[in-house]
């Protein structure tokens, strides 16, 4: 026999019943973009390197240390998408989107790739759901991004997350604020590898997480104290739009994030249970980047959450989101001219909205019952020879153990029926069925 392969290491892959839960997160952490007019974008997973190095930043781990890139045929490099931001202005740069209205509102999700050392919480594939907003500055829609992560997050029932803020200051104010920073870092023995991060990019150093760093950086300046008058108001109705909307914050005055597009807003949400891998989400505005890959001079604004981490999150809490059923519905054939009537009606059971199986291979009722079990279905239909000579059905409740006959050419909507009435569950009750699920 051949030896089994696996995944490849720190791939972040779900199956039953974690990858209902996955599916579940997903569309709670974009429902609230959907509902603010955000578009949705199906961006490619590779694109031509250049786009991160120039987009994401050279002196950026992602860029330098972490990027997967390969050589297509044709001799050209390409990099499987480390983040979605790039991919995301690229295609709004190339299909001209922000020739109509600005601003341009768009959101995506999908698998992103970073060849970082695998642990609790961090994945070389991993996933996100982003939204990005360009084409504005006003402030309002700063606090519009926060408050749609927030609103994600909250929507599927997480509480121990806390929301870090900050302002990085702009191409008027940052130039000056880097120079006095410089000159504090040259002050302070840093190790070879910082004082380079310190020469590329000094913001990145004091967001350093080394205790004897961060403890040798307690006078450092901060951005927050070199703002230009424009970025201090910005800031301030940023932060009274999101007193307005009731998204709670703290003041994070080191917080720089690790991609080097930022300005002006940054945040991030940390989640405290867990551990070294806290961050569920971030994000924040960006000034240059839309010029740096070409396009008009556009500020834009957005996030990234990660699904898997919101998973570890969810569990920490143990809260479990509504997924939906597998199976509403299961039928059991007992021969094969009930096998065909039935897999009629389980068509039709679908064609009506229902999630509904089968009993496949002939089996005997009594392992079909526990298949039917197994599927967590509500409901069972039994066909045997007694039922097909009365032309009949029977309905079986899987939860409270009820049963009924049913006439066989009514079956279909008399179960749809069934489920209907059923779908108003009482606290504690099984969750909530597929048909409550699409009216959502
Ligand atoms: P980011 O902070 O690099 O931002 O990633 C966003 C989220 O992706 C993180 O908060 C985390 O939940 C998740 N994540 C990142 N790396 C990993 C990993 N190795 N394993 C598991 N989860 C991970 C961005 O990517 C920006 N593009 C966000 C943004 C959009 N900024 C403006 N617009």
């Amino acid at each position: 026999m051949s030896s089994s392969i696996r995944a490849p290491k720190g791939v972040a892959e779900y199956v039953a019943p974690s990858a209902e839960v996955f599916l579940a997160v997903r569309e709670a952490l974009v429902a609230p973009a959907r509902l603010a007019g955000y578009g949705y974008q199906e961006l490619p997973i590779f694109e031509d390197t250049e786009l991160f190095v120039r987009g994401v930043g050279e002196s950026t781990d992602v860029v330098s240390k972490e990027m997967f890139t390969f050589t297509d045929r044709g001799g050209r490099s390409l990099t499987l998408r480390p983040e979605g931001t790039a991919g995301a202005i690229r295609a709004i740069i190339q299909h001209g989107l922000d020739r109509a209205g600005l601003p341009v509102k768009v959101w995506y999700a999908g698998p992103c790739f970073r060849a970082e050392r695998p642990q609790q919480g961090r994945f070389r594939q991993f996933s996100q759901v982003g939204v990005e907003a360009v084409g504005s500055e006003d402030p309002a829609l700063d606090a519009e991004v926060v408050a749609l992560a927030d609103a994600g997050f909250r929507g599927l029932g997480l509480r121990n997350q806390r929301l870090l803020l900050n302002s990085l200051g702009c191409r008027s104010c940052r130039p000056g604020y880097r120079e006095v920073l410089t000159g504090f870092l040259a002050t302070l023995e840093l190790d070879p590898a910082t004082a380079e991060r310190a020469r590329l990019n000094p913001l990145r150093v004091l967001d350093d997480k080394r205790p004897e760093l961060q403890a040798a950086l307690v006078a450092a300046p901060l951005p927050i104290d070199h703002l230009c008058q424009e970025c201090r108001d910005h800031y301030d109705q940023v932060r009274e739009d999101l007193r307005v909307l009731g998204v709670r914050w703290q003041e994070a005055p080191r917080l720089v994030r690790g991609l080097d597009y930022y300005t002006r807003t940054a945040f991030e949400f940390v989640h405290d249970d867990l551990g070294a891998q806290s961050g569920i989400g971030g994000g924040g505005r960006y000034d240059g980047l839309m010029a740096d890959l070409g396009g008009a001079d556009l500020s834009g604004i957005g996030f990234g959450l990660g699904i898997d981490r919101t998973m570890l999150a969810l569990a920490a809490e143990g809260v479990s989101p509504v997924t939906r059923p597998r199976c509403d519905v299961f039928a059991i054939p007992l021969g094969p001219i009930a096998k065909t009537r039935l897999l009629a009606i389980v068509a039709q059971l679908r064609a009506g909205g229902a999630a509904a199986d089968l009993a496949f291979d002939n089996r005997a009722l009594r392992g079909a019952m526990k298949a039917a079990d197994r599927s967590g279905a509500r409901l069972a239909l039994i066909l045997g020879d007694t039922e097909l000579a009365a032309d009949a059905l029977v309905v079986k409740d899987l939860v409270t153990g009820a049963q009924r006959t049913v006439p066989l050419d009514t079956a279909a909507a008399t179960v749809l029926a069934d489920l209907t009435g059923l779908a108003s569950p009482t606290p504690g009750d099984r969750p909530a069925t597929s048909q409550q699920e699409e009216q959502k």
